[in-house]
């Protein structure tokens, strides 16, 4: 079966849209063809292209809130179709969570329960300071064992260090497989569109191949 990415995070605003427009990039320009969804979304202004993101809502609050307010149920069943139907067709398949693992993304489903449905491997986003480490530590504990041991984890660097941007990964590695744990540099305020180059671009190479 052709491998599935989910890109979930240890909060919302990790850096999970950021890694999934990078690697979707870094995987078009080595010509494969590569399929992103943000199934669940709430609180965007635009609408996007609605087979990228299907259920959308506007209010900035939790998925399952957000379409409860505009009086819509977003339910397993019609994601994971969605999302199977559109796979087939892909050589790889991205596709971003909301929020956190147990973020409620519909009425009967979180992250946690499309990851297990779709035997997507997991990629956990989390900002690179203080508190990381237990939010990471928390999040991989949520996943089966079976899971776990297919997870990855992405460190966002920040835009300045803190007292423990500079030991997490050191200290995450006495729990988890150190050659898991990748980290991204900070990109700066304008996130460049155009496809990694150099340094980052071997860390997308080794994140899809690890
Ligand atoms: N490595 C980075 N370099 C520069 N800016 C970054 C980086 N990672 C994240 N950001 C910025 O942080 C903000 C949040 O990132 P992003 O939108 O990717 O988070 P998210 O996890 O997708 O959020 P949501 O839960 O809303 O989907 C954005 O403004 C993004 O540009
Ligand atoms: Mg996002």
């Amino acid at each position: 079966m052709q491998p599935t990415y989910f890109i979930t995070g240890t909060d919302t605003g990790t850096g999970k849209t950021v890694l999934t427009t990078l690697l979707a990039a870094y995987l078009r320009s080595q010509k494969i063809r590569v399929a992103a969804f943000k199934p669940v979304c709430s609180g965007g202004r635009a609408l996007t292209l609605d087979e990228i993101n299907p259920w959308h809502f506007r209010a900035g609050i939790a998925p399952v809130l957000a379409a409860r307010r505009e009086k819509q149920m977003v339910r397993r069943a019609e994601v994971l179709a969605h999302i199977r139907a559109l796979r087939k067709n892909f050589a790889v398949t991205l596709v971003e969570g909301a929020g956190g693992l147990l973020s409620p993304l519909g009425e009967d489903f979180d992250s946690r329960d499309l990851i297990l449905a779709l035997r997507a491997t997991p990629v956990i986003v989390a900002p690179n300071r203080l508190g990381a480490v237990n939010h990471l530590l928390l999040t991989l504990a949520a996943l089966p064992v079976s899971v776990r041991a297919k997870a990855k984890v992405v460190f966002m660097s920040p835009p300045k260090p803190d007292t423990a941007t500079g030991t997490n990964t050191k200290l995450l590695g006495e729990f988890f497989p150190q050659e898991k744990i990748f980290t991204l540099p900070w990109l700066g305020r304008k996130i460049p569109p155009a496809v990694a180059t150099g340094n980052l671009r071997r860390i997308l190479q080794d994140l899809i191949r690890a």
